[in-house]
């Protein structure tokens, strides 16, 4: 892995690979949309997605659906977004008052009767999309050509005794914006190289001595295991298509995500969960602000780093413990050149420098 070199600047700046990686780069994934505990039986929650308005659904005694936040008439959203569910038996779209069911069937239009063409309702349900509950969140993809999600989870799933679906109790949710392209803050939560001397007073101190650091690698996943000084492993994981897991030895786990937002702009989406009222609202508070102490300390360093990444600069050379961002890019390589091949013939310079 180690004689492959890391992406080119340009990737990181390019209006043309950004609609890409919000497209067919995050269409190739499954995304944790939502906690699991934010909906409930009977319920429904909208949310927004890469720009992409839409709506949970939980029909009593099934699994939770997604559905495009859309009404099939002319668009209108069903509901605002919300921070957790409501109690909805029926989606009733506030524009002409189409009215469906939560498995997203069309019940009723309004004067039925009346429509020029005839009118069938069965022509008319909700665009619906993949969900499903895995650990405390509940994923969507926004394609049926996704990866499965237990292969995009693998390694979370084979590792032993995490407590993956034990910790549904969401209890913080922070958002930060970011000045730098999300792979720049991506690669740099995947570089296990700068820990100890960008991090000295904070995630080093979590993580320990760098010579004890291990790697393991799934297809789509990568995990650093080290020894944490309370006992135990401390677990972070890298996810595609921009996630991070960190789990604590008592079962605390915090979800990090870089959700694209402009080519030198994306969002810091963090996510806390704990086992069922092992953690006070203090000691999360205190909890948050650790997390958050250490993230400021990235967030200077890659805002900077994105200013270097010009259309001249290429990174490296990759160091062992950078093993992580590598295996990464290897992933995104692979989905973007086949897309790139395509949609960027234009500009062969640019298409060589991404398979390189
Ligand atoms: S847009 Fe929903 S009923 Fe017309
Ligand atoms: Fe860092």
């Amino acid at each position: 892995m180690l004689n492959q070199s890391f992406l080119p600047g340009w990737l990181y700046r390019d209006e043309e690979i950004h609609r890409l990686d919000c497209t067919l780069y995050a269409n190739h994934f499954w995304h944790p949309v939502a906690a699991a505990a934010d909906l409930r039986p009977g319920q429904s929650l909208a949310i927004t997605l890469l720009h992409q308005p839409l709506l949970l659904t939980w029909p009593e005694g099934e699994q939770p659906r997604a559905f495009r936040n859309r009404c099939p008439h002319r668009g209108a959203a069903f509901q605002a977004d919300g921070e957790a569910g409501k109690p909805c038996r029926r989606l009733i779209c506030p524009y002409h008052g189409w009215t469906y069911n939560l498995q997203g069937e069309l019940l009723a239009a309004t004067r039925e009767s009346d429509f020029e063409h005839g009118f069938d309702r069965r022509d008319w349900g909700l665009h619906e999309l993949p969900c499903r509950l895995d650990g405390p969140l509940i994923w969507v993809s926004l394609n049926a050509q996704a990866i499965s999600l237990d292969e995009q989870l693998a390694i979370v799933h084979d590792t032993s005794n995490i407590p993956w679906s034990a910790a549904p109790i969401q209890l913080r949710q922070v958002q930060r914006s970011l000045a730098c392209n999300w792979k720049i803050a991506h690669d740099n939560t995947l570089d296990d190289y700068h820990v100890a001397i960008a991090h000295p007073k904070t995630l080093h101190r979590e993580q320990g001595p760098v010579r004890q650091y291990v790697h393991r690698f799934s297809r789509y996943g990568t995990l650093l295991e080290t020894p944490h000084p309370d006992g135990g492993r401390f677990l972070t994981f890298g996810l595609p298509p921009w996630s991070h897991l960190l789990v604590w030895p008592d079962g605390r786990i915090a979800l990090l995500e870089f959700l694209p937002n402009l080519p030198s702009c994306c969002t810091m989406q963090l996510r806390l969960f704990a086992p069922t009222e092992t953690v006070d609202n203090a000691a999360a508070d205190a909890w948050l602000e650790q997390l958050l102490t250490f993230l400021e300390e990235d967030r200077v360093l890659v805002e900077s780093a994105q200013l270097g990444y010009d259309d001249t600069f290429n990174p490296g050379p990759p160091h062992r413990l950078e093993q992580r961002i590598l295996h990464w890019q290897s992933i995104y390589r692979s989905q973007l050149s086949t897309a790139a091949g395509n949609k960027l013939e234009r500009n062969h310079d640019a298409i060589s420098a991404l398979r390189i």
